[in-house]
């Protein structure tokens, strides 16, 4: 964490990794906040103060914050802005935030943070939500978090196989056509517009860790403001992407389902929006599957019978088709705890340790030899410290 640190001015950020990730990135940061609230309070809370510098005046946090005055020239994207990137990330911001003020209480920092932490909260109720369905829309992959996971092949027009260039290039294309759009949803909604399972359980739960901060701050109104907006969409998962006991990802106005199986179908179970049956049978029938998600290191990010599954990874980049990541792990870890699967638990905290050891902080590991891919001392991987 000390070695990817980086000043800015007065603000201080950490890299995700130096040679591949040289910049600021927004759920990563969140990340790295949880990890350094185990050891480095006030480094932790610089982390997110760095992160809201630049929000929009719609209220979205990007996604990347270039704070080197030469990174804007090499980007390879074209954002159609200096300084960040126009689209943005899962919003992770009020779970690491209320991590932090568990530790030291200090109700300042969560002062600091709330006005900006609502208009990101409502950037995503008001722009990514323009038809009022309480869902969360995406308009391009990357704001998943998950890059070029097969879930997106549909949206991508690519085959299950595929080379990262191929992906990257359609990426980019997609990128021009948000461009075009002006980065709306009312228009992108006609091209690219899946509602994605984990960006909004992870909208849930940071809802409702808002409710809880507005409590602890005596904002009544916000408390509950919050809680049932967090409702309302646990609600709308259900009614939409709900089908035969998984949740899907949907793309376009009518829903169409996207039946690829990803560790997505585990994402609900970290804000509880499964019911304990629904989750019972999850677990078994797709978790505890040495056909699916049951790998020698678990948690492949696809199931391995699906005809995307890709152990080893691109060659030439960040790959969801199948490594392991330890983002995924930790929210799964978390899902699993809460309906009390703790040998499941252990089994994906023992799994994240053990690739570490083996292979060290890796931006992705193979689920069948353990062997690291991509991007080399990536710092989520500290996530272990809260796999406990
Ligand atoms: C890759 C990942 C994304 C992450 C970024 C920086 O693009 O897919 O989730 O935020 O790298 O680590």
């Amino acid at each position: 964490m000390e070695n990817n640190r980086r000043t800015a001015g007065k603000l201080h950020y950490t890299l995700p990794s130096p040679d591949s990730y040289p910049y600021q990135w927004l759920w990563d940061s969140c990340f790295h906040a949880i990890i350094l609230s185990h050891f480095d309070l006030e480094i932790a809370k610089e982390e997110l103060r760095a992160l809201v510098v630049r929000q929009f005046k719609n209220g979205m946090i990007p996604h990347m914050s270039y704070w080197e005055p030469h990174q804007d020239t090499f980007t390879r994207i074209q954002w159609g802005k200096r300084h960040t990137s126009s689209i943005t990330q899962p919003p992770m911001l009020p779970v690491a935030a209320l991590r932090i003020y568990q530790v030291d209480s200090d109700k300042a920092f969560l002062k600091e943070l709330f006005e900006p932490m609502k208009r990101f909260m409502d950037f995503f109720l008001n722009e990514r939500d323009p038809h009022h369905h309480n869902l969360v829309g995406i308009i391009n992959p990357d704001e998943s978090g998950e890059d070029n996971s097969p879930r997106f092949d549909t949206v991508l027009h690519l085959a299950p196989q595929h080379r990262w260039e191929e992906n990257f290039k359609r990426r980019l294309e997609l990128v021009e056509q948000n461009r075009i759009c002006k980065f709306q949803t009312a228009c992108m909604e006609n091209f690219s517009w899946v509602r994605d399972v984990p960006i909004n359980a992870i909208f849930v739960e940071n809802l409702r860790r808002l409710s809880d901060i507005a409590l602890i701050l005596g904002d009544q109104p916000q408390a509950e403001l919050r809680a049932q907006q967090a409702e309302a969409v646990a609600a709308a998962m259900r009614r939409y992407m709900l089908h035969d006991g998984i949740m899907y990802a949907t793309n376009g106005h009518n829903y169409h389902r996207i039946p690829v199986k990803t560790w997505a179908l585990f994402a609900p179970l970290y804000a509880q929006i499964y019911t304990p049956d629904e989750a019972r049978d999850i677990i078994n029938k797709h978790f505890n599957n040495p056909k699916e998600f049951k790998s020698i290191y678990q948690l492949p990010t696809v199931a391995m019978d699906e005809p995307a599954f890709n152990p080893a990874g691109f060659a030439s980049g960040p790959d969801w088709r199948g490594t392991v990541w330890m983002a995924s792990n930790w929210f799964v870890y978390q899902g699993l705890k809460h309906y009390g699967y703790d040998d499941e638990a252990s089994a994906i905290a023992e799994a994240s340790r053990h690739l570490i050891k083996k292979s060290g902080f890796r931006e992705q590991y193979n689920p069948l030899s353990g062997e690291g891919n991509g991007a080399h001392n990536f710092t989520w991987g500290g996530l272990v410290l809260d796999m406990i």
